[in-house]
């Protein structure tokens, strides 16, 4: 057993199966506490003397080593609301206010509508989106990747501080959050009442948009190999191309992360948005919307969005009658699927189609219209 002890004010019972127990408390007291250290060192006096217990400690490096040996799932940290615990709170700088961060996450996946929803919230005054990164010029993507080691501090500061009347909703979209391995526990540690949206299209159609989208950035790999070559790629294919098609294929595996996200969230705080719909009638998505968040102004979106004919999609519809579209990356032109990655990706998402119908029956929540064209078609 190993024993770590900065500093010791309170007699605390010693955890005797622990293989480590680290005693701490706030290092101001340190210099202060001189009873603090005389009860440690007693404490430990008395356990050598009565007990057979063998205590050992180790400088702090080596012994940090140690610890996360034994306990390598705490090498991550894991930052928790600080506004849960009124004491936290209470020794949290006076500046500091969890009204600054987000109430709302659009998780994704990527190429299912989301910059257009994001577009669309932003349009609504009592709706607040987060500054664009300046790595990414658009996502903080805080929860997904390295972002979530720079600390709370650092995202907060992607949000406005908030005013002192607190209507303030802010949301943010990141669409890697939704398959991300790591994001839901993150993001339910840090926001437990944040509400959820996520998008689904057709797996299918979102791989496939996908792979347009890597070639529009000139990714050599999906420039050198083809669609179909890229999703059937067996396990003898060369490994890069094996990443790319996962990276392609797995975040269409929609049944297995809205699992993810739901053992984290309670399905209330979930919506699951048919992202056809979105794109044909997003005005009437719109209202889904603001009753979920339960937004007190009500702001019609026919008003406020107009379908522009050249774009092929809805835009904003600005005064004077022009319409403001999301850029040349969103709403690409490119040649239909072909059918036999048509076919290949039928079978494929198969099994996932059927449990995510399962999932969403079991959270009440309605199927999206491609999720039931593709089970009628698959019988
Ligand atoms: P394509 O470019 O393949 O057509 P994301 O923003 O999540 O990356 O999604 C991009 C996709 O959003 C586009 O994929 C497009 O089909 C879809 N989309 C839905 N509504 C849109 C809109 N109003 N404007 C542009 N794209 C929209």
């Amino acid at each position: 057993m190993f024993l770590f002890f900065r500093d010791g004010l309170t007699p605390i019972p010693l955890p005797l199966y622990s293989q480590i127990s680290i005693f701490m408390t706030h290092l101001s007291n340190y210099g202060n506490d001189r009873l603090g250290l005389y009860t440690f060192r007693k404490l430990v006096k008395f356990l050598q003397t009565w007990t057979h217990l063998k205590l050992q400690t180790l400088p702090p490096v080596q012994l940090a080593q140690r610890y996360f040996q034994i306990f390598p799932e705490e090498r991550d940290p894991l930052w928790q609301d600080p506004c849960e615990d009124k004491r936290h709170k209470d020794i949290w700088s006076k500046e500091k206010t969890c009204d600054r961060f987000p109430k709302l996450l659009i998780i994704g996946p990527q190429k299912t509508g989301t910059t257009a929803l994001y577009l669309f919230l932003g349009m609504h005054p009592d709706l607040t989106s987060n500054y664009p990164s300046k790595e990414t010029f658009e996502e903080i993507q805080f929860f997904n990747g390295h972002n979530y080691h720079r600390g709370i501090d650092w995202y907060m500061e992607y949000f406005p501080l908030p005013s002192n009347t607190s209507s303030d909703f802010y949301f943010e979209k990141s669409a890697n959050y939704f398959d991300s391995e790591v994001a839901a526990r993150r993001a339910a540690a840090l926001l437990p009442k944040a509400k959820i949206i996520t998008i689904l299209i057709n797996p299918a159609d979102r791989a496939y948009s996908w792979y347009q989208h890597q070639r529009a950035h000139d990714d050599p790999l999906a420039l050198r190999y083809t669609f179909h070559e890229v999703i059937t790629a067996t396990h003898n294919a060369p490994l890069k191309l094996r990443v790319l098609q996962n990276r392609c294929l797995v975040p269409g595996w929609y049944s297995t992360h809205m699992d993810r996200w739901l053992s984290h969230y309670h399905p209330s705080q979930v919506l699951v948005l048919d992202g056809q719909m979105l794109r044909t009638e997003p005005a009437a998505v719109m209202d889904k919307i603001q009753k979920f968040l339960g937004l007190v102004n009500t702001v019609n979106y026919h008003k406020i969005l107009a379908f522009d004919p050249k774009k092929g999609f809805w835009c904003q519809l600005l005064d004077g009658g022009k319409t403001k579209c999301l850029g040349k990356s969103k709403g690409r032109k490119y040649p239909d699927m072909d059918s036999d990655s048509r076919a290949f990706l039928k079978e494929h998402y198969r099994d996932h189609n059927v449990e995510l119908s399962k999932l969403l029956y079991r959270i009440g929540q309605p199927l999206p219209g491609w999720l039931r064209e593709e089970l009628l078609n698959s019988r």
